[in-house]
C-alpha cells in the first residue's frame, strides 16, 4: 500500500519557469546531455549525417526521426551499461526533407517521390542500441552487437495469437499470413519482466490508401467491401502519407487486408539484434498508445493500453500461463495467449473489465464476430458492443509497483459535448485532459473490478472556466495541459509529459515533464522539471533503476502550426524553422532528440 509521505510533496527540485522559447530547460541543479540526435549513427559504419545527401540506406545505420518511447534493459548490475530501447513514432517532412513543405497537402503528395517514402520508411521503427555511462555521461556503444535498426521497410515480424494465419491478414506476399513487413507508428510501448521490448502501433491508419475518392476527394462510402465496417471503425484509408503511392501494400485498392496487419502491440527481444519480432495478435488491434506489462502477484503477466482516438477505449490484457524466473523461452511467449479486457468505468467509482472473449456477451457469429480472429481485429467493434466507457483520448497507462495503483492519461478531446460527459470523463470539450487513478483490490491486476477516482482535472487553476483540479502545491508553472506519457519511478513517484498538439498557444507554455504527487496531502500537486524548445512534445520519460538518469525523448521540435504565436508567427520548414534545436547551426533542421538528465555532482533525479 501507500508509502507514508512527511512533506505535502516528494518532489523537491527547483521549478523550471514556464514559457516557450527556441530552446530545452531544465531544472537548476541538473544537467541535459544530447545524447541520439536523428541521424546519429547507430553503427560503427553509419555515414555521417547530412540532410542534403538522405538517402534509405544511411537511414537504416542512424538514429531515426520522432523518438517516441524510451525502454532501459541493464546489462549490468550496478545499471551502467545498458540497451536502449526508442520507438521512432512517425515522419515530420516540412522540417526533415529541404525544398519540401508540407502545409498543402496535395501539393505535398505531387512532391513526394517513392525514395523519400523510403527514407521516411526507414526513419520509422526502433532503434536498440547499447549505451554505457562514462563519468557524467552516457555514450552510445557502436560496436555493439546488440544494434539494430528495425524499420516497416526491410524488418521481417512474425506474428501469432487468435489472428495469425487467419484470411483477414493474408497478402499477395504473405498468403499465410503469418510474415509482415514492419512496423509504424510506434509511439509509446514497455518494456517486460523478462526483458523484451514492447513497441505498440498507433496511428497505423494514415499510412493507407486509396485511389477510390469521392467528389470531396475522400475514400468512397462502403470501401473496403466485406470489410466496409471495419474499416469505417478504424478510419482506414486515412491518406497522410503517400507511401501508397509508391508501395502497393499500403494502397487498399491492391491489398485490402494490409491494414489488418498492422494496429498490434509487437515484441523484440533486444538481445538477439537477428531474432524475429512478432506481432501479438492476442492484445487487440486499435491505436495502441502504450503497452505497459507488470507482473500481478499470481505471476501473470498484465499489459495496460489506451487507444488514441476521441471516445475510445482503455483494454487490458492478462495472460493465461505465469512467469517463470528460469525460463526466458517460455515467458516470450506469455502474451501469444490471454484475456483481453475494455474497461467500463462507473459512476460509484467502480471499474468493470468486461472480456473481450469470442461467443460470450454477444461477440458472436450472428453479430459480425465469427471467431476471436474478428474480435482481435476489430476489438473497438466488439468493444462498442459489451458497451465500454467511451475516454477522452486514452494515452499512456502506467502501473505503480510501489503503491499499487495504475495511472491513466487522458489527453484531450474538444468533441464530446455538454450532453455526454460522465464520471470519468467529466468536462465537456475537454481541451485540457485528465488523469484517472485506478486502483486494483490487493494490488490484484487480474481482477474483474477495480476502484477508480480522479487525479488530476488539467489546464489553468486561475480561470473558474476551465473547471481544473490540483493539489495544494501546484504553482503556475506546474499545473499543465494534455498528459500523454508517465513514468515511475523507483521511488513510486510518477512523471508526466505532456502533448499539447496546437494548443500550446493557449496555454502558453511549452510541453514539458512534471513530477506529480499521488500521495498525502500534497496530492495531485505537479511541479515542472524539463521544458521542451518550441512546437515539441515530450515523450519517453525513463529513469534508470538507480534514479540518478532521467532520459526524456523531445519529439518533432520547431513543428505543430506555429503561423499566428509571436515571436514564432511562420510556418516552420526546413528552411526556416522554429528552432534548430539542438544544434543551433545555420542550415540544420531540428533534430528531434534523446536527452539524458543527470544531476550536476550526482544524485538522485527529483
Ligand atoms: Fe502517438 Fe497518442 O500519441
Ligand atoms: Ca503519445
Ligand atoms: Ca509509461
Ligand atoms: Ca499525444
Amino acid at each position: 500500500e501507500a508509502k507514508p509521505v512527511a512533506a505535502p510533496s516528494r518532489f523537491d527540485f527547483q521549478e523550471v519557469a514556464a514559457g516557450i522559447d527556441e530552446d530545452a530547460h531544465v531544472a537548476d541543479g541538473y544537467r541535459a546531455q544530447i545524447l541520439l540526435r536523428w541521424g546519429d549513427p547507430v553503427f560503427a559504419d553509419a555515414p555521417d549525417f547530412d540532410p542534403y545527401d538522405q538517402s534509405p540506406e544511411a537511414q537504416l545505420r542512424q538514429f531515426g526521426y520522432n523518438n517516441d518511447y524510451i525502454g532501459f534493459i541493464p546489462l549490468n548490475a550496478a545499471g551502467t551499461r545498458a540497451l536502449l530501447c526508442v520507438n521512432h513514432e512517425y515522419t515530420n517532412e516540412e522540417v526533415m526533407f529541404p525544398d519540401l513543405p508540407r502545409q498543402d497537402q496535395s501539393a505535398f503528395f505531387k512532391d513526394m517521390t517513392k525514395r523519400l517514402t523510403e527514407i521516411e520508411m526507414a526513419a520509422h521503427g526502433v532503434t536498440i542500441l547499447e549505451i554505457e555511462r562514462i563519468g557524467e555521461d552516457w555514450v552510445p556503444k557502436l560496436d555493439s552487437s546488440h544494434n539494430r535498426r528495425i524499420s516497416p521497410l526491410v524488418t521481417e515480424m512474425g506474428v501469432d495469437g487468435p489472428a495469425a494465419g487467419h484470411w483477414r491478414l493474408k497478402t499477395k506476399d504473405d498468403p499465410t499470413a503469418s510474415k509482415i513487413l514492419g512496423t509504424l507508428n510506434n509511439c509509446a510501448g514497455g518494456v517486460t519482466p523478462w526483458g523484451t521490448y514492447l513497441t505498440s502501433e498507433e496511428n497505423f491508419h494514415g499510412y493507407f490508401w486509396t485511389d477510390d475518392l469521392d467528389a470531396e476527394d475522400e475514400p468512397r462510402a462502403g470501401i473496403g467491401g466485406d470489410q466496409a465496417g471495419s474499416y469505417k471503425r478504424y478510419d482506414v484509408p486515412a491518406l497522410w502519407y503517400s507511401w501508397g503511392k509508391f508501395h502497393d501494400r499500403f494502397n487498399v485498392d491492391r491489398e485490402p487486408n494490409e491494414p489488418n496487419r498492422f494496429g498490434w502491440i509487437c515484441e523484440i527481444d533486444p538481445f538477439d539484434a537477428s531474432s524475429t519480432p512478432v506481432k501479438h495478435t492476442a492484445l487487440g488491434r486499435f491505436r495502441h498508445e502504450g503497452a505497459e506489462c507488470i507482473l500481478n502477484k499470481d505471476g501473470r503477466a498484465v499489459v495496460y493500453s489506451g487507444d488514441d482516438g476521441k471516445f475510445e477505449y482503455v483494454y487490458r490484457f492478462v495472460s493465461a500461463g505465469t512467469y517463470d524466473p528460469e525460463d526466458r523461452t517460455a515467458n516470450m511467449q506469455l502474451l501469444s495467449e490471454g484475456t483481453l479486457s475494455v474497461a467500463r468505468f462507473d459512476a460509484d467509482g467502480t471499474l468493470h473489465w468486461l472480456p473481450l472473449v469470442h461467443g460470450h456477451n454477444g461477440l458472436t457469429k450472428e453479430n459480425g464476430f465469427a471467431s476471436q480472429a474478428d474480435v482481435v481485429i476489430d476489438a473497438r467493434l466488439a468493444a462498442d458492443a459489451l458497451g465500454a466507457t467511451r475516454m477522452d483520448r486514452p494515452e499512456d497507462i502506467q502501473p505503480n509497483e510501489v503503491n499499487g495503483r495504475v495511472y491513466l492519461m487522458l489527453t484531450n478531446n474538444d468533441k464530446r459535448g455538454a450532453g455526454e460527459t460522465d464520471a470519468a470523463n467529466p468536462r465537456p470539450e475537454n481541451v485540457f485532459g485528465h488523469i484517472v487513478e485506478m486502483a486494483p483490490p490487493d494490488g490484484d491486476h487480474a481482477a474483474e473490478t477495480y476502484d477508480w477516482s480522479l487525479l488530476v482535472k488539467c489546464g489553468n487553476p486561475h480561470i473558474a472556466e476551465v473547471g481544473a483540479l490540483w493539489g495544494p502545491e501546484t504553482s503556475d508553472a506546474g499545473w499543465f495541459a494534455s498528459p500523454d506519457n508517465a513514468a515511475v519511478d523507483a521511488d513510486g513517484r510518477l512523471w508526466v509529459a505532456t502533448d499539447q498538439g496546437e494548443n500550446w498557444k493557449a496555454t502558453g507554455k511549452a510541453d514539458g515533464l512534471y513530477g506529480v504527487e499521488t500521495e498525502g496531502a500534497g496530492r495531485s500537486s505537479a511541479k515542472l522539471f524539463f521544458r521542451c524548445p518550441v512546437g515539441a512534445e515530450l515523450c519517453g520519460p525513463c529513469f534508470t533503476p538507480d534514479q540518478q538518469t532521467a532520459f526524456v525523448a523531445v519529439q518533432h521540435p520547431g513543428t505543430d502550426a506555429t503561423e499566428d504565436y509571436a515571436p514564432f508567427a511562420r510556418a516552420s520548414t526546413f528552411h526556416d524553422p522554429a528552432t534548430r534545436w539542438p544544434d543551433f547551426e545555420d542550415g540544420m533542421p531540428p533534430r528531434p532528440s534523446v536527452v539524458a538528465i543527470t544531476k550536476i555532482g550526482g544524485g538522485k533525479i527529483g
